[in-house]
Formats: structure tokens, sequence, C-alpha cells
């Protein structure tokens, strides 16, 4: 009967209880949450009267103890004390005597657990955010470096228009800025205090929530107390957060093992960051993309289970609600070590321009150049030229010669109406170049793109 909730128990729980209801494993993460979160509690409560200030010396003095324990590894986490916070609030007890049972007054375990994990979170938002910026960064000096280098732009995995690398790189960039967007914001929104909101209704103790939220970095504090103690939108906008960010980079992934391959040959990732096969002495394997793409899946799942969990319960706190931190720790840890290995294989891979360019010769990705020469140089209607060029496309594939390279009598043999100007337009560099719209591909549009995210890496506002 050694519970702090045994008053209205006559029979001790069973082992098989404290087993499955336990979740002190996992959330003694948030030890440090948890202490900070009863500092400041017991600061208020005295600062209201509420508790003595020889009371709150003990508590303080106490919980240092109690954070020194755990931190060298002394402190001894038992299954049977639940939680972080029984397992905290029983050694303070145990240490300072009877001062440690007055901490909990105006105050419950479902505040307590909303602020550690929602500060956890929040941090972690941040945190998060700062390691996209310096993987970015990454991409970003390889993207600069490339601004002239043609690489095949592709619409359905199918050679489509010339493009330069930067430029795709660039499409990246843009992925993961919004994804900080969305960091940033799940931050801003979140970051209301649950503290004194107690089980559910509030507390008839006179407390100062105002206190306790600027004490513990919160914004403001939280609106309705029935709502705060069940809400967990801060942990699946973070899995949401998460899982957005995993889907751009497993699409980057995506692209790296393929251009690994033998096929593409656009990329060669570096010996640190590649691994060998068991019995192909010849292998050089894309593990780490290959792992970024499959840790995806258990980002999602988390996600959706975290959804499911939430989706029945009535209000306000539910027991439910404890299985809301071990797929956001897994999360967050997973999103953590991918955009470092992200940022290290970006870093260190080799491009081959080269490689890049040769693949451009070949699938005719000039030929809306040629419909659009039609349409500008010779008046014809787009629809038309259209169809010319499926000709001029047509006759490339029969004399096994990529439009680009095709002798000007050929062309002008499918239409009278071309002229020698044409040569121009079809030449790769010309086509990449034109595309000048803003945002387009060109190099100097290219150039521009990167500006704006080198600008806004740097903190200024892009
Ligand atoms: N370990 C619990 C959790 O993670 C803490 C809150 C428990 N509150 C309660 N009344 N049982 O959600």
């Amino acid at each position: 009967m050694d519970k702090m909730w045994s008053g209205r128990f006559s029979a001790s729980a069973s082992s098989l209880l404290d087993q499955f209801n336990a979740s002190i494993m996992y959330d003694r993460k948030l030890y440090k949450e948890d202490i900070e979160g009863s500092l400041a509690h017991a600061a208020m409560l005295a600062k209201q009267g509420i508790l003595t200030t020889e009371e709150l010396v003990a508590i303080t003095n106490g919980l240092n103890q109690v954070l020194k324990e755990i931190e060298s590894g002394e402190f001894e986490w038992k299954i049977s004390d639940e939680d972080l916070h029984m397992g905290i609030e029983k050694r303070l007890t145990a240490l300072i005597g009877d001062a440690g049972k007055k901490l909990h007054t105006a105050r419950s375990r479902n505040d307590q657990v909303a602020v550690d994990f929602r500060r956890y979170v929040l941090r972690k938002n941040l945190e998060i955010v700062d390691a996209i910026k310096a993987m970015m960064q990454e991409v970003l000096v390889v993207a600069q470096k490339h601004t002239e280098t043609l690489i095949p732009g592709m619409t359905h995995l199918q050679h489509a228009q010339p493009i330069n690398f930067g430029f795709h790189l660039g499409a990246y960039l843009s992925m993961f800025k919004r994804d900080i967007e969305r960091f940033e914001s799940s931050y801003q929104r979140n970051n209301v205090s649950p503290l004194g909101c107690a089980a559910l209704a509030g507390t008839p103790h006179d407390v100062d929530r105002e206190m306790t939220a600027e004490l513990l970095g919160f914004e403001s504090v939280s609106v309705n107390c029935l709502d705060t103690v069940s809400d967990r939108d801060f942990a699946l906008e973070i899995l949401f957060n998460i899982s957005t960010m995993m889907m751009h980079i497993s699409r980057l992934s995506e692209e790296l093992v393929l251009w690994s391959s033998y096929e593409f040959g656009f990329v060669e990732l570096s010996d640190e960051y590649s691994t060998g096969s068991s019995i192909m002495p010849q292998k050089k394997n894309p593990d780490v993309p290959e792992l970024l793409r499959g840790k995806t899946g258990r980002v999602y799942g988390s996600l959706i289970g975290l959804l499911t969990v939430m989706k029945g319960l009535p209000l306000a706190y539910n027991k439910d609600t404890q299985e809301d931190k071990e797929g956001v720790f897994d999360a967050v840890e997973t999103a953590e070590i991918s955009l470092e290995i992200l940022k290290e294989a970006i870093k260190t891979m080799e491009v081959k321009a080269d490689n890049m360019e040769s693949a451009c010769a070949v699938g005719h990705l000039s030929a809306t150049d040629l419909a659009d020469y039609l349409v500008e140089k010779c008046g014809i209607p787009f629809r038309e030229a259209h169809f010319i060029t499926g000709r001029a496309v047509a006759k490339g594939e029969e004399l096994h010669i990529d439009l680009s390279k095709m002798e000007f009598k050929d062309l002008k043999e499918i239409d009278t109406r071309i002229n020698e100007d044409v040569m121009e337009y079809l030449g790769l560099r010309h086509s990449m170049n034109a595309r000048t719209s803003q945002g387009g591909t060109s190099s100097e549009r290219t150039k521009e793109q990167l500006e704006y995210f080198k600008t806004y890496l740097q903190g200024e506002k892009a």
C-alpha cells in the first residue's frame, strides 16, 4: 500500500497492473521539465502565502537534490511509482519530510503532465528548426555551385525540359522552408501554460497562473482548464510537422537513391555515408537515403496512432492520453538523426555534373522550345505548333537523333515556315536559360532564388 493514491483502497495493486499502468520507464525523459514545473509551482504557492518561506526553501533544495540524483544516475526509477511525477514527489518527501507533501496543493498530475510534455514539445519545435536550417545550408552550398549544370527536368519520371541542378535543389529548399514555418507556427500557437488547471476545473486556491507561466517561459496562460488538461494538439502538430518534413526528406532520398544508380549516375554518396554488401563485393549501397525513406513510415505511424487515441475521448483527462509520449519521442529522435545524417550525406556527396548534362542529350528536352519558336517567330497557334513539333520529334526518333541535334534541312521539310534561327532555340542551355519568368529555371532566376534562401538562412527577412 505504498501508492500516493492508496487512501480509498484496501488491497495493493497487482504487479501486473503496475507494469501495464506505468509510464515511468519512458516519461522519465521529462524529468527536467517536471522539476522546473514543481519549482515554479512552489515559488508561486509561497508568494501567495500558501507555503511558508521555510517550506519553499526545503522544497527548492529537495528538488535540486532530486535533480542531482537523476543526473548522476543514482535516482531509482521504480515501476511501482507509476509515473515520473509521483516518483519525483515521493523521493522529495523522503528527503524533506512534511513540506514535500504540500507541493501538490492546487495542482494535479493532469496539469503537471500537460506542462511537462508541452514544454518538451515546444522546445523540440525550435531545436528541429535549427537542425533543418543547418541541413538547408549544405543543400544551398551544392545548389549554388550548380546553377549552370544542366539536368533533365522530369514529369512522370520522363524527360521533360532541361533545368539546372541548382534549381532542382531550390525546390527542396522551398519545401524545407515551409517545414520550418510549420514548426514555428506550432510553437507560437501552443505556447500557453496549463499550470493551475489542476485536475480539470481549476482550483479554489488563490493561484497566480500568470506567474508560473512566466517562470516557465510560456507566452500566456491557457483559457479553459477543461480543454487544457485534455488537449494534445501540440503533440499532434509536431507529429504532423515531422511527418511532412520526413515526406520531403523521403522524396529527396528517393531521388538520391535513383541518382546513385548506374542508370542515372548523377551523384555518388561518399564512402563515409554508404555501405557495402555482405556477399557482392562490388556493391556500394545508398543505405542512408533508403533508411530516411523507410523511417518516414514509423513517423506517420505515430501521427495516426495519436490521432486515433484522441478521436473518441470524452472530456477531460483520460488515461488513454498517456499513450501520447512514446510516439512523439520516437518521431522527434527520428527527425533529429535524420536531419543530421542528411546534412552530412549532402555535404560529402559527389555531384557528377557531366553525367547530368549528357543525360539531357536524349528525350527531346527542347521540344517545347520548338513549339514556343513556332508560336513566337512564325505566328502559329500553340495547338498547331504542338502538332508540328510532334512531327519533328517523330522524325528525330526515326533518324535516332535528339531534337537538339537535328539538322535544319530536316526541320524545314516538316514545315517550311521554320527558319535557320530555330537552331539556337533547340540548344539545351538556351532552353534552360530561356525560362526567365519569375521562379523559373534560368541560371539568373535560379541565382535569385538561391539568394532568397541564403538571406532567409542568415536570419534576415527574405
Ligand atoms: N502518467 C500520466 C500521463 O502520462 C500522468 C497523468 C495521470 N493522471 C491521472 N489522473 N491518472 O498521462
